[in-house]
Order: structure tokens, then C-alpha cells, then sequence
């Protein structure tokens, strides 16, 4: 019988393409470098443009591509997940893992609305944008692997 190698058994994502929404930095990024290691390819979208060039090219220019994206902008959204299509042919995982703190003010009285709002509109609103952009690119073409969230 004829037994897979460790390497082979670990490319569980090969032929998988990935978009992984603030992948520049932290979970994001380690995340982008193992799914690539476990095959896939991956588009990392951030607002760090000169830190998202970098870690894609480090990861490897053939395997990662960097796209501006804010996750709180509706066009920026979908056009990360065209971006990955275009480039990779399909989208399987979307990863709505960009997400920002407060200012963690203890007191109630000590924080604003506006620190409250852009909280929402990055974690909550950025993560709707996401899986409907990425769901409209992925039900017609039957490529769902899997959809995931960090908050
Ligand atoms: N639930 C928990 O206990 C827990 C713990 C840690 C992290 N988290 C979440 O995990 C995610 C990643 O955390 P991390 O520690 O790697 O943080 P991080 O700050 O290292 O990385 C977040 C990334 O998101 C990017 N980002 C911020 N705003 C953005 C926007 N509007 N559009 C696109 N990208 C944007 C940043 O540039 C950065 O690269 C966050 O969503 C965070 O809230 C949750």
C-alpha cells in the first residue's frame, strides 16, 4: 500500500485559496504563512500597505498576494475578494480576522461613541462585509472550504 510522506499528509489546504482580512500582522499573518505551508494560496488584505507588501513577499511571491483593503468599505471589500478570484482563479476560505480594541477604558463615563463606533464598523460591520462578499463569490461557484471570524 502505497503511504503518504509527513510533508504530503500536512498540505491539507493544497488547491485552496485562501483571503485572510488583516493578515499583515499578528493572527493574521501566522496564519497566512501556515495555510501556505499547508498549500493554499492566500491574498492577505489590510491598511498596512507597506507591512502587507513585505509579509507577502516573505511568504512567497507566487503563493501570496497583498491588497489594500479597509474592512469597513464596502468596494474595498469586494474588491479583495475580485482581486482573489482574479488572481487565484477561486476563493474556499475567508478569514474576517481583522479586528481593532477600544481605547479599554474601564469606566462606562470615560468612553465615547465614536471609539464605541469604530469598533463596530471594523468588527462587526467589517465581518458582514466579508462573508456576504465572500459568499457571492463563493455559493455560485460551489467553492465554500470555510468561512471564519475572530472578534
Ligand atoms: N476574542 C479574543 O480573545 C481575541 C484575542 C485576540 C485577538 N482577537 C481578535 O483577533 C483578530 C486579530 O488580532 P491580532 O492580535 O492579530 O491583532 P493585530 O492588531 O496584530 O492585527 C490586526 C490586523 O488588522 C488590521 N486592521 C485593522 N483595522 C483594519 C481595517 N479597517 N481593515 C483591514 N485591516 C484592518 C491591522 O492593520 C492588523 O494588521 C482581531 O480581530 C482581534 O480583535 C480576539
Amino acid at each position: 500500500m502505497a503511504s503518504s510522506s509527513p510533508a504530503e499528509v500536512n498540505r491539507r489546504l493544497e488547491g485552496k485559496v485562501a483571503l485572510i482580512t488583516g493578515g499583515a500582522s499578528g493572527i493574521g499573518k501566522r496564519t497566512a504563512e501556515i495555510f501556505v505551508q499547508q498549500g493554499a494560496k492566500v491574498v492577505i488584505a489590510d491598511i498596512q500597505d507597506e507591512l502587507g507588501h513585505s509579509v507577502a513577499q516573505t511568504i512567497g511571491s507566487s503563493t501570496c498576494t497583498y491588497v489594500h483593503c479597509d474592512v469597513t468599505d464596502e468596494s474595498q471589500i469586494k474588491n479583495a475578494v475580485d482581486t482573489t478570484v482574479q488572481t487565484y482563479g477561486k476563493l474556499n476560505i475567508m478569514f474576517n480576522n481583522a479586528g481593532i480594541g477600544g481605547p479599554n477604558n474601564s469606566r462606562i463615563i470615560d468612553n465615547d461613541k465614536a471609539d464605541f463606533e469604530r469598533v463596530l464598523s471594523v468588527n462587526v460591520t467589517g465581518v458582514f462585509l466579508g462573508i456576504k462578499h465572500a459568499a457571492q463569490a463563493m455559493i455560485p461557484a460551489r467553492t465554500v472550504q470555510s468561512m471564519l471570524w475572530l472578534v
